[in-house]
């Protein structure tokens, strides 16, 4: 019998995933039995999840559930359509307004999630003749779209603003537009991008800033808008992109906020908004209703900052090296991948929901496991959460 060419394809298929096993980076997925929240039912029980980017818990919260059907009741299920034909109703309009009005912009435009955003924003505003220059951590759709345009590429050491001006000095004279790219806060690190700083190197040279605030927007700032309205820098950052499928009721969709100027060009231009689905109206209103509870109701983001204060302290307590910051992420430092593996597992066990992140997602050696705090946290699940983390180091020995 011969060997059929889908038999051969598939065969070596199952080489490499045989080797990403091999290598430990191979992701299995945990079922979850129910709605995202703080706790969550699984097939092993009901777990405490200290995983999800629901930084405010908004992902269950009545109100935001409320706009999601009245969405689906009264626009329906989807529009069959790309905005630019049949698919922007109102309501798209209008979540467009109340992300340009919350962040401080002329006007916002939708994606179907920030990862479309981010690899449409830079083929459309960047040509041949500019140039990007990019944090070494930016989030993987930020490198993908600048991969995607035509601008010259440099990428500066994570965090590093002489880096930068290095980078800046090196493309300036050559380039037509200089664009700054980086992440808000960075996600497997839980600090901020040094902004103030940035933004004083960008204007040296006239470049333009772009931030994409995914994790910063709901978790951010007195207000909860984000790493761009902290240092109310609004009128220094150029454009914003940002996700709906985190802080923003976790649904899905993503954004890019600025000018009027940019938004109109990304309309017309930006390859995943022009040849792919309308969002569904059942999203738009989640994520109306999701604005609406942050605009008028600062006590998610106390608690949440009240919460990630209580938990930052108590695991350093507990012996962790935790990155410094005061972030909702908090990435707790292990350094042997295999051995934050197996930390996770144990803690998993206890009942908290908790993920190890290795090499290649983070650099050789630094492994940590990443713990993401939200409002909707009570006191006992971060006690729980701190005594899982302990009861494994006592068989570990990690700290
Ligand atoms: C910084 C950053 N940008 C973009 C994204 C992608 O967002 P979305 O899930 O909306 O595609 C993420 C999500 O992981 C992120 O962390």
């Amino acid at each position: 019998m011969t060997t059929s060419s889908v038999e051969r394809f598939d065969a070596s298929i199952n080489k490499r995933l045989d080797q990403l096993r091999a290598a430990g980076t191979y992701k299995r997925e945990i079922i979850i039995e129910g709605p995202q929240s703080s706790t969550v039912a699984t097939a092993d029980g009901p777990m405490r999840n200290f995983c999800a980017n629901n930084y405010l818990g908004l992902a269950s919260h009545p109100a935001v559930i409320e706009g999601a059907r009245r969405g689906l009741e009264e626009r329906g299920v989807g529009l069959a359509s790309v905005r630019f034909i049949c698919g922007t109703q109102d309501e798209h309009r209008a979540l467009e307004q109340d992300l340009a009005r919350l962040l401080g912009y002329d006007d916002a435009i939708l994606f179907g999630s920030c990862f479309d955003a981010n690899t449409g924003l830079f083929a459309a505003i960047a040509t041949g003749d500019d140039a990007v220059i990019s944090d070494e951590l930016n989030h993987a759709s930020i490198i993908d779209g600048i991969r995607l345009c035509r601008a010259r590429r440099a990428v500066y050491r994570h965090g590093d603003v002489a880096d930068l001006r290095a980078r800046l000095s090196e493309a300036s004279g050559e380039a037509r537009h200089l664009f700054v790219v980086t992440d808000g806060v960075f996600s497997m690190e839980g600090h901020l991008a040094p902004l103030p700083q940035i933004l004083d190197v960008a204007e040296e040279f006239g470049a333009v800033v772009v931030v994409d605030d995914s994790h910063g927007v709901g978790a951010v700032g007195a207000r909860g808008f984000g790493t761009v309205d902290l240092y109310g820098a609004q009128s220094r950052v150029a454009i914003q992109t940002g996700t709906l499928g985190k802080a923003l009721g976790g649904a899905s969709g993503g954004y890019v906020v600025g000018s009027q100027a940019v938004v109109d060009l990304l309309r017309q231009t930006a390859r995943p908004y022009l040849f792919s689905n309308a969002l569904a109206p059942s999203v738009v209103g989640s994520a109306r209703a999701a604005i609406n509870v942050l605009t008028h109701n600062t006590e998610l983001v106390t608690r949440l900052h009240d919460n990630v204060a209580w938990f930052r302290e108590a695991i350093a307590s507990a012996g962790f090296t935790v990155l410094p910051g005061d972030h909702a992420i908090v990435a707790v430092m292990v350094g042997e991948e295999e051995r934050a593996a197996e930390l996770a597992t144990r803690i998993r066990q206890a009942g908290v929901l908790v993920v190890a992140f290795s090499y290649p997602v983070v650099p050789r050696g630094e492994a940590r496991i990443r713990v993401q705090i939200s409002a909707d946290h009570r006191r006992a699940d971060l006690e729980d959460a701190v005594s899982a983390f302990r009861a494994a180091n006592e068989e570990f020995s990690i700290v």
